[in-house]
């Protein structure tokens, strides 16, 4: 069986660029699992499943058939530091990262078929080499035999102040509290779901970057798979 190393953690607390850095010095796959929901999340939007507010009941089994009909692929690429997403052989442009998209994968994310319908997917990817898995319950739920699991966390305010500036970098408005509000809307969601609340596995080491900048998170991150 080959290593995994699970990255597990918040929105903004720096899992994109710790995975990526890490399954390029290890020449691992990288799972963006956040990626998987994200497709469904934005599908179930444009197939009217799902509203902006999330104030639709949603049709569970409706959103389980589109999740089956969908094949997802990552492609690493180098100029973006991420992985390209392929779904039904058609690539997905980087607008599926925004967070408008982050609310709809929020909310088809609670689903306990939707999750169970990527969790082989999710398995597979481990056994065809070493794999470098980032999202919410990498640790607890789909890898609990994962050789590394870390949970990388921050305070909501340091992660929306480094939302803002990556947004700002990319030539976008971006408005704080604005952000703060989402994210914690996000986040409440994520923790208090009952299938797979995002929250450190018991064996996880759990990592605040509040104070960290991301390259004394990978060092740290690198030293503890090293133990
Ligand atoms: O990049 P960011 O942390 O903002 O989001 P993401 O990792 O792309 O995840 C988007 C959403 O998908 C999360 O807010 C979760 O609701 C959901 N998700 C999940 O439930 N389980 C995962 N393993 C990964 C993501």
């Amino acid at each position: 069986r080959y290593p995994v190393i699970c990255i597990d953690g918040p929105s903004g607390a720096g899992k994109g660029t710790v995975t990526w850095r890490l399954a390029q010095a290890l020449g691992y796959q990288l799972l963006d699992s956040g990626a998987l929901y994200r497709i469904v999340g934005l599908k179930a939007f444009e197939a009217g499943l799902i509203t902006a507010d999330a104030s639709k009941v949603i049709d569970e089994m409706a959103v389980l058939q589109l999740t089956q009909s969908l094949d997802i692929a990552f492609v690493p690429n180098n100029e973006s530091g991420r992985v390209d997403i392929i779904v039904n052989d058609e690539a997905v442009g980087e607008q599926v990262r925004n967070e408008t998209i982050g609310g709809y994968a929020s909310q088809v994310a609670v689903y306990p078929k939707v999750r169970n319908a990527l969790l082989t997917l999710q398995q597979d990817m481990a056994t065809r080499s070493g794999l470098v898995a980032d999202g919410r319950d990498m640790g607890t739920v789909v890898f609990p035999n994962a050789d590394v699991k870390v949970f990388l966390t921050a305070s909501a305010e340091a992660r929306a102040k480094r939302r803002v500036t990556q947004l700002m970098e990319a030539g976008q408005v971006a408005d704080f509290e604005e952000i703060l509000t989402t994210i914690k809307a996000r986040d409440d969601r994520d923790e208090n779901r009952t299938t797979a609340p995002s929250k450190p596995a018991d064996d996880a080491l759990v990592l605040d970057s509040s104070m960290l900048d991301a390259n004394a998170v990978y060092e740290q991150i690198k030293k503890h798979c090293q133990n």
